[in-house]
């Protein structure tokens, strides 16, 4: 058992089941013994991202934000806002190619890497330093308040915000709790803890057929408002893999989407080790176009992350892969790490891409 483990398993012996949200919350997000808090040495032993790919994901970002800014009139700030900023690799990316390659863009760009975990942050300050020096960048542990114009972003984030776990009985919709029973944690089938549970299907006109296990991400739901809330006028781009709510409670999922991760292993033990596994559930599309439409959020494009790169990439043939200098040898290898990003079987279906548009209140 983890020290986590021992916490968590003292506080349900005191006080009872804990929903898997709170239970999900805590194993990733718990101060000091969260997957997430502790400091990145770990990486790739896990998981790894398109980031981790090659730098031309965030260099085609960064013409996406380029084509936003012109969008949106060439405010004189663009606040570009990354969610779940990790240790700062996309920021890293996207500020190199900006500074050379986009100098009137970069000029306008204040850059906000947000991050929960204050040990990630550390280390994006240490990657970052230069650019936070220059005042072009601040890391905040939350999306500020008020962003004038300018882009929300994230890769990777949505699918690793807590999620409930519900399954739906003869008696209707029932949750899965978290308790403790001989020594170990165990499913609990028990009343939904909250009505946010049965409003976040009935809301997407979703009727769970029988058996079928489901997750429901309502943190997503009041983060994509939230979010909405906070610009005033420009875009929220959101990549991760998941699907519209149609497929993702069709009958190829009647067991849910969660899974845990750890040692590029995936499995359904979700209550092994806490705090050293990452735990991740699809990310429900429909709800983040549904509930981002509460705070003004219209939804542009919903593609895929093949289509989307292509689209940025094709105009001038991918000159943006190649850095000066580089062998032949060196190219081959970064037109393989592309086709990573961008084929139908690698990473390019699995992700998508949800971009929607927040256009300013009118006076
Ligand atoms: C799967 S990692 C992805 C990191 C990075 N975006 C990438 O693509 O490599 C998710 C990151 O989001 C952070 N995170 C989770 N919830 C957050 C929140 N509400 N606000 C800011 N950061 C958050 C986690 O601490 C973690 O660093």
């Amino acid at each position: 058992m983890t020290p986590l483990g021992e916490l968590l398993a003292e506080r349900i012996r005191r006080y009872g089941p804990i929903s898997f949200a709170d239970f999900m919350r805590e194993c990733l997000y718990h101060p000091v013994h969260g997957y997430y808090s502790k400091c990145e040495s770990q990486r790739f032993v896990d998981y790894y991202t398109s980031v981790d790919v090659h730098p031309i994901f965030g260099r085609l970002l960064a013409r996406k934000f380029a084509e936003m800014w012109e969008q949106l009139e060439r405010p004189k700030e663009f606040v570009l806002v990354e969610a779940g900023a990790g240790v700062g690799r996309l920021a890293q990316h996207i500020f190199d190619f900006c500074e050379v390659r986009l100098p009137d863009f970069y000029n306008a760009v204040r850059y906000v890497a947000v991050e929960r975990s204050a040990s990630r942050r550390e280390q994006a300050f240490a990657r970052l330093e230069r650019h936070a020096r220059a005042g072009r960048l601040q890391m905040p542990a939350e999306i500020p308040f008020q962003i004038p114009a300018g882009c929300i972003f994230s890769n990777e984030l949505i699918d690793a915000l807590a999620v409930h776990r519900v399954v739906m009985s003869e008696r209707g919709l029932q949750e899965i709790l978290v308790g403790w029973e001989h020594g170990r944690f165990v499913d609990v089938v028990a009343s939904v803890s909250t009505c946010a549970l049965n409003e976040y299907f009935s809301t997407q006109g979703v009727r769970l057929p029988e058996d079928q296990h489901a997750e429901a991400g309502l943190e997503a739901c009041d983060w994509i408002t939230e979010v909405g809330r906070r610009i005033e006028r420009g875009f929220v781009l959101t990549i991760d893999y998941g699907h519209r709510g149609a497929e993702l409670f069709d009958e190829r999922h009647m067991g849910g989407t969660l899974l845990a991760y750890r040692g590029h292993r995936v499995s359904e033990d979700f209550y092994a080790s806490p705090g050293d596994q990452d735990l991740t559930a699809h990310v429900n599309f429909t709800a983040l176009e549904t509930w981002g439409q509460r705070s003004g959020l219209e939804t542009v494009e919903f593609t895929s992350q093949t289509a989307f790169l292509l689209a940025l990439g094709q105009s001038n043939e991918f000159a943006d892969l190649y850095d000066h200098g580089q062998t032949e040898a060196e190219q081959v290898r970064a037109r393989l790490q592309l086709k990573t990003l961008i084929h139908p079987e690698g990473m390019g279906e699995r992700f998508q891409v949800l971009l929607q548009q927040k256009v300013a209140a009118e006076v």
